[in-house]
């Protein structure tokens, strides 16, 4: 089994560069099949969800060149196949937005529903009834998806009932080419969906309002290939952010849109970070000793449910209580046993947490239980005395780019290790 060997107690000092949006990246590789040309993406990030994402293109007949360490070369002219198995699809997330593009581009779609970071119940009702209100008809048997639209996608006025990122990109992505006008209302305004209707624009899309609560969209009949680059991660950059804070390093953030950061760097100012925002640049100390702080996810522009493992071990060394609930996620906070595991004083309640601030953590083996709360568990090693092993590599895998090599560049005492094991989580001998 790998695991990461942490020696904890090193300030992350230097410069880190922050890569493409995961979130972004995962639905525009597959809108890329919408268009009638090849796309260069650029800013991809090297995740293993991509590695997945791109995997299925190409076994779906899309042609993948990798022109350069973050660019692809995309050509979904020869795509032929518009069945998604359970193999493929349960690998990852995202999976789900092959619908609505496939849909899109064929009108129809046969997609098995998707697997993903066990976070709570992800249901993907609200995918199903956008699509059912652009004229298609969607089954769900034996953990398939079936979408068919052979008499052709119609715009409509489609209200959701929750805001759901995957939802709202989804519906945008069937609604492109629908014949006519698409409103959407009660939409999510995160950055990724900004960029998936900004490369679809680039395409010859008509699409208004994303990032309001309200997304307008005129139907058009072709989309064409196009170079677009895709933002910067916001929570790849919240994670340094929370580590360069956390250690009481001093940190230059690179390659960062500084809007997207606003609410993180806001709440964690609060918790004694001294952040200043330059124009793509982020510069991140400690002011002094960790503050407590209250703490609630909400859909953007609140705090991100994605930052809040990060962000709690920050809460987990500062002075006081905070309470911490959770918007989204039903099992956001399947990883305090882990962080209590090391010294933390942290209860939870359902979607309520309350930490009491220690002194110092102490070293310990743990397990990520999910991609954010891995990139956490590194956090608490990082500031822990004594030595973390971090199990569980293949969740931080999917989201967070040669993180041990960025670290180790900031000073981080981390190694990533094969301990010859197939699995267990034993402390070696320090
Ligand atoms: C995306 C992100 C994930 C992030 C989440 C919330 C990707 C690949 N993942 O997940 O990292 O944590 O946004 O910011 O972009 N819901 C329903 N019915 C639906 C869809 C969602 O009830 O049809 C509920 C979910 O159970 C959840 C809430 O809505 O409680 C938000 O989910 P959603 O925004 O859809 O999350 P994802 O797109 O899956």
């Amino acid at each position: 089994m790998e695991k990461l060997v942490i020696r904890g107690g090193r300030p992350l000092q230097g410069i880190v560069s922050i890569g493409g949006a995961k979130n972004a990246a995962v639905a525009i590789l597959p809108a890329t099949i919408m268009a009638d040309g090849p796309c260069v993406i650029d800013n991809v990030p090297d995740i293993s969800d991509v590695h997945i994402l791109l995997e299925i293109m190409s076994s779906m007949g899309v042609v993948v060149r990798k022109d350069a360490p973050h660019t692809y070369y995309l050509d979904g002219r020869g795509l032929v196949s518009s069945v998604i198995e359970h193999e493929e699809a349960r690998r990852m997330r995202a999976s789900y937005y092959f619908l609505g593009a496939m849909l899109s581009k064929f009108g129809k779609a046969a997609v098995a529903l998707p697997g993903g970071c066990n976070l709570g119940a992800r249901p993907i009702d609200q995918h199903l009834k956008a699509f059912a209100a652009l004229g298609c008809e969607t089954t769900v048997d034996h953990g398939m998806v079936y979408c068919d639209a052979s008499h052709g996608l119609k715009g409509a006025h489609i209200i959701f009932d929750i805001v759901s990122v995957g939802a709202t990109i989804n519906a945008m992505l069937a609604a492109v080419k629908a014949e006519g006008r698409t409103v959407l209302q009660s939409v999510a305004k995160e950055p990724h969906v900004v960029d998936v209707a900004n490369i679809l624009n680039m395409m010859g899309a008509d699409i208004r309002g994303a990032g309001t609560d309200t997304i307008k969209i005129n139907g058009v009949k072709h989309l064409r290939g196009v170079d677009y680059a895709i933002i910067p991660d916001q929570i790849e950059a919240g994670t340094f952010i929370a580590a360069a804070v956390a250690t009481g390093g001093y940190v230059r953030i690179d390659n960062i849109t500084p809007k997207h950061l606003e609410t993180i760097v806001s709440r964690i100012r609060e918790m004694g970070g001294e952040i200043t925002l330059d124009e793509e640049c982020a510069y991140v100390r400690r002011r002094g000793p960790l503050l407590a702080t209250n703490l609630r996810t909400m859909p953007h522009p609140g705090f991100p449910t994605d930052m809040v493992p990060q962000a709690t071990v920050l809460l987990a060394l500062a002075e006081g209580t905070s309470v911490v609930q959770e918007g989204i996620w039903s099992n956001r906070f399947r990883y305090a046993d882990e962080l209590r595991r090391m010294g933390a004083r942290f209860t939870v309640d359902g979607k309520t947490a309350i930490i009491s601030g220690v002194d110092s953590l102490s070293g310990a083996p743990v397990a990520s239980t999910d991609l954010r709360a891995g990139a956490a568990m590194v956090i608490a090693g990082l500031c822990a005395k004594g030595v973390t092993e971090v199990g569980g590599l293949e969740y931080i895998d999917r989201g967070y780019e040669n993180f041990v090599g960025k670290l180790k560049a900031l000073g981080a005492d981390i190694e990533r290790i094969d301990d010859g094991t197939d699995g267990g989580l034993l402390v070696r001998e320090a």
